[in-house]
């Protein structure tokens, strides 16, 4: 048995260690190697359908293909992110119903992100199952925990994706007294920084470009090798791809903002319109980075500053399997 905690009871998994859904690199065969090796991994919906090849626009059936292959693959516990920042009604729709699937398919963990977590809470605690939110700050997460949440997933200023402004010090610090279990997202990539969040008092970790770098991602090799050479100086961030900071790979020479016209629109009422115009651009642009075409120096690889700590593409069962038994061996 693995080190025990608040995550493990709550998610059912052997190590207390999240592969965190991952927007594109999240295919089915990495959720369901990372699953293997007894930690829980997340499914990111969007990744799965449009990227992955189960899209079924019509019927949104697609999802439930694709957990299904997740499912031959493994029969260890899995989980399911719910983005759920204000958008158009129809995405809302779409992530309802691919909420319903996944709990139909006997999925009972979720992650959300962004927004008010109220409505997925309703749905997901009648079946028996438990969310825990993403936050950066601490208003964020007193009103993830208002909403329902049973356990917060703290991003900070190493992660990969959208990162926080604190470090993961600041975040416990700032959050221990809330009384949920909180998972340290951001700057895993080793051992030692599992075991560093473990010391601080965290229920477990969620770790992202750790996972990019691995046998069973179909990321590019480009990607890949690109994680594996980068020392955390590497590491820098751009609001040009969402809106908001997102950590990519690039040195000084990415540009940090987005024109002057798109500023604006982000600080004004037409902020929520513009930053689903700015995703969806780069959705595409991402898209296409997921199956390999890289066009231009000004496409973007999303990684955090872990990447100082990734040597080696690997399994990720075995990577998940190595640092779930580290703890125990801690011990
Ligand atoms: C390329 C990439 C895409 C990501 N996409 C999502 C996403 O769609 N939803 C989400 O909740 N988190 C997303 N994340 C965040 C990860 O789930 C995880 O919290 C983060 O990577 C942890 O930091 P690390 O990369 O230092 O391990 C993404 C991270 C990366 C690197």
């Amino acid at each position: 048995m693995g080190m025990q905690t608040r995550l493990t009871e709550h998610a059912g998994v052997e190590h207390p260690i999240i592969c965190g859904a991952m927007y594109p690199c999240s295919n089915p065969e990495l959720v369901a190697a990372a699953a293997e090796g007894g930690g829980m991994a997340i499914i990111q919906p969007v990744s799965i359908t449009m990227v992955h090849g189960f899209n079924d626009p019509d019927t949104i059936e697609g999802l439930r293909v694709g957990i299904r292959l997740i499912r031959e693959l493994t029969d260890k516990p899995i989980g399911f992110n719910a983005l759920i920042e204000k958008g158009s009604e129809k995405y809302f729709e779409r992530m309802s119903k691919w909420i319903d699937i996944a709990l139909e398919e006997g999925i009972r963990f979720f992650v959300t992100s962004l927004g008010k977590p109220d409505w997925v809470c309703e749905k997901v605690h009648a079946y028996g199952g438990i969310v825990y939110h993403d936050v950066t700050n601490r208003f964020h997460a007193e009103k993830g925990i208002q909403c329902g949440a049973d356990g917060l997933i703290c991003v900070n200023n190493r992660a990969g994706g959208h990162l926080g402004d604190l470090s993961m010090e600041e975040m416990f610090e700032e959050l221990s007294d809330l009384d949920v279990p909180l998972i340290c997202a951001g700057g895993i990539g080793s051992e030692e920084e599992l075991k560093t969040a473990m010391d601080i008092g965290y229920d477990g970790v969620q770790m992202g470009t750790r996972f990019i770098a691995t046998n069973e991602c179909t990321a590019p090799d480009d990607y890949k090798g690109a994680i594996v050479n980068a020392t955390e100086d590497d590491i820098t961030w751009t609001t040009k791809l969402t809106g908001v900071p997102v950590a990519v790979i690039g040195g000084d020479g990415v540009k940090q903002h987005s024109n002057w016209l798109v500023r604006r629109l982000l600080n004004s009422r037409f902020k929520h319109r513009t930053r689903v115009l700015v995703t969806g651009i780069s959705f595409w642009r991402m898209r296409a980075l997921a199956k390999g075409k890289k066009n231009s120096a000004k496409d973007l690889w999303s990684a955090g500053k872990s990447v100082e700590t990734v040597h080696s593409i690997e399994s990720a069962t075995t990577i998940m399997d190595r640092l779930g038994e580290s703890l125990i061996e801690e011990r």
